[in-house]
């Protein structure tokens, strides 16, 4: 697979289909609580796509190779789970931090973003891990422009990262998007300035760090989807698909109550 540019045709779809993600995200933070199970947000998320946006959920039978096929609607990851947590009838308690990924098709285009949320009260490390991995994705996305180097962006997540004790998981990366879920080329969160694929404008990517409190390392459960740290520290994560414009960058997924933009961000 090759790197895809976009044209203003599919400039205009990936913005659709950003911005449906980011709603799907600020539908299901209105019932992420304590008590509701993460087969509940996996059926409200499913049911918002299809049946409300018109769009499919990307991530069910979702089937890259060397995995069975995805068996949910959205991926959620509870506290010491990495990525790709698969949604059961475990009931969120208060002091999870859960991150919910989404990923919806429209008219043939994808768009993915990932939020963590807060179960109730959450202790004070994890609420600090959860900001330091939202500003440490922004840190990477300011990085995004014509020209810039992927290593910018790795370098910029990293630094920030250990620079407040947390550790970088190697093993996932964010990527190129479009027509496909996962095109080229792949966006690492660490790396050196001046290093990797130089981004151009028309490229859209996924910037998605994740960030451990503890060690780097991480395991595969047995049902050959879901990824913990080895240590069994807290993980976070957060996702954003974005746009390399000639002056720098769009974020596509963002919608009404996205998150704060740090104040470094703006322009
Ligand atoms: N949404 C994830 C990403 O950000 C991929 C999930 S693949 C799935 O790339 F099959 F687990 F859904
Ligand atoms: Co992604
Ligand atoms: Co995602």
């Amino acid at each position: 697979m090759t790197i895809t540019y976009k044209d203003s045709e599919g400039i205009a779809g990936m913005r659709v289909a950003g911005r449906l993600a980011g709603e799907l995200l600020d539908y299901l933070a209105l019932h992420v609580k304590p008590g509701i199970t993460t087969n509940e947000l996996d059926r409200l998320a499913d049911d918002y796509t299809t049946r409300v946006q018109g769009a499919i959920s990307a991530p069910l039978n979702y089937a890259p190779s060397g995995h069975n096929p995805y068996p949910k609607a959205i991926c959620t990851s509870i506290n010491q789970q990495v990525c790709h947590g698969i949604p059961n009838d475990k009931p969120l308690k208060k002091g999870d931090i859960v991150n919910v990924d989404v990923t919806v098709i429209k008219d043939g285009w994808h768009g993915d973003s990932s939020r963590m949320f807060m179960v109730g009260e959450v202790s004070v490390a994890a609420r600090r891990l959860c900001s330091l991995t939202y500003e440490a994705m922004w840190r990477g996305i300011v990085q995004v422009r014509d020209g810039a180097y992927l290593g910018d962006i790795g370098h910029a997540i990293q630094t920030f990262a250990e620079g407040h004790g947390l550790s970088v998981v190697r093993e996932f990366c964010g990527h190129g998007i479009g027509r496909d879920f996962h095109e080229e080329p792949q966006v690492l969160h660490y790396g050196k300035p001046g290093t990797l694929d130089r981004l151009k404008a028309g490229m859209t990517i996924t910037i998605e760090p994740m960030l451990n409190a503890g060690r780097r390392d991480v395991k595969e459960l047995g049902d050959g989807w879901t990824i913990v740290t080895k240590d069994r520290s807290l993980s976070a994560q957060w996702e954003h698909t974005v746009l390399v414009t000639p002056t720098g960058y769009e974020v596509l997924t963002l919608s009404a109550n996205s998150p704060p933009i740090p104040a470094f961000a703006k322009s």
